[in-house]
């Protein structure tokens, strides 16, 4: 799916409409069933996710994985996981109809067992190019079960990112990224460094309504939370929001409802297991 929901909506009224006389329409009303539907198909591309994710994480553990011992997700916060699907939907559709191709390109670095880039192919990339540094053996189980789902999709590229993003960079120096996602090492030096090497693969030349996004996740944990302030200090680059979740889920992946973003919600998974984990996802963009 590449339509955001409001004009998946806005395009099925319109076809309900052209059958209907005038007479019916002015009594209907619209704004509200608009409003109502979209929440629906919200709803709709959450546990969709969900759902995969549940196939992904079974995959995971019938070979020997237990997912208690996965490192981290986004997935686990509800707000970070309709944000990121509605940043990707508005994105893709910002590009519609201009010069520039279609094609939608995700860079993140922090692969681990493939939630987060699980969430960008849903959500339509065309491409998700994952660095990441391979030390768990699920992050390779998940790349294959991930790349036989959404074949040519992805390319996860295993080593350190702080040699591979600038190695990727010098090999194929036309790669840009639509949308940039940090959430590999949480040191500051390792967060500086991938903030600054990933400026590299945007293509900063855009308007600024083509434009990239750049996502840093855990920007409430010092080590990134510093880079992230250091990045904004340099004038590299610049946070236009972010999203809080005060728990994270760990049972039955992911959710909590804490977090009401646009007032909607998603079914509680029963008997899900709370932390006291706060999660917040800083977005912004690149300066030039
Ligand atoms: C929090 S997890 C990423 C979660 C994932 N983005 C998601 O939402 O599903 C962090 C990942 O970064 C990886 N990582 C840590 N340091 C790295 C480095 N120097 N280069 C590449 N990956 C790294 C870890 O191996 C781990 O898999």
């Amino acid at each position: 799916m590449d339509v955001s929901p409001e004009e998946t909506v806005a395009k099925a009224i319109e076809d309900i409409l052209a059958i209907l006389d005038f007479d019916v329409k002015a009594k209907l009303d619209i704004t509200g069933t608009k409003a109502a539907l979209t929440a629906m198909v919200k709803e709709a591309q959450v546990l969709q996710f969900k759902m995969v994710l549940k196939d992904l994480n079974a995959h995971l553990q019938a070979n020997g994985i237990d997912i208690a011992t996965l490192e981290g997700s986004t997935s686990s916060f509800l707000g970070s996981v309709r944000f990121m699907q509605a940043t990707a939907l508005r994105d893709w559709n910002t590009n519609k109809g201009s010069q520039i191709s279609p094609e939608k390109t995700v860079c993140e670095v922090g692969f681990n067992a493939g939630h987060s880039a699980l969430l960008w192919l849903l959500a339509g990339a065309s491409r998700v190019i994952s660095f990441e540094l391979g030390k768990h053996k699920y992050s390779q189980l998940a790349n294959e079960w991930l790349s036989a789902r959404f074949p040519g999709r992805l390319l996860v590229v295993m080593g350190d990112s702080l040699q591979t993003v600038p190695t990727f960079h010098t090999m194929f120096t036309h790669e840009k990224c639509d949308i940039v996602f940090v959430d590999g090492g949480h040191t500051s030096q390792q967060a500086w460094e991938d903030l600054t090497h990933f400026k590299e693969l945007v293509d900063l030349g855009r308007n600024a309504s083509n434009g990239h996004i750049l996502l840093v996740d855990d920007t409430n944990m010092p080590g990134v939370g510093e880079a992230w302030a250091q990045a904004q200090a340099q004038g590299i680059a610049v946070e236009d929001g972010h999203v809080l979740s005060h728990n994270a889920d760990v049972n039955d992946f992911p959710f909590s409802s804490d977090l009401r973003w646009i007032g909607n919600f998603v079914t509680e998974s029963p008997g899900a297991i709370r932390w006291p984990w706060p999660g917040k996802l800083s977005y912004g963009r690149y300066l030039p």
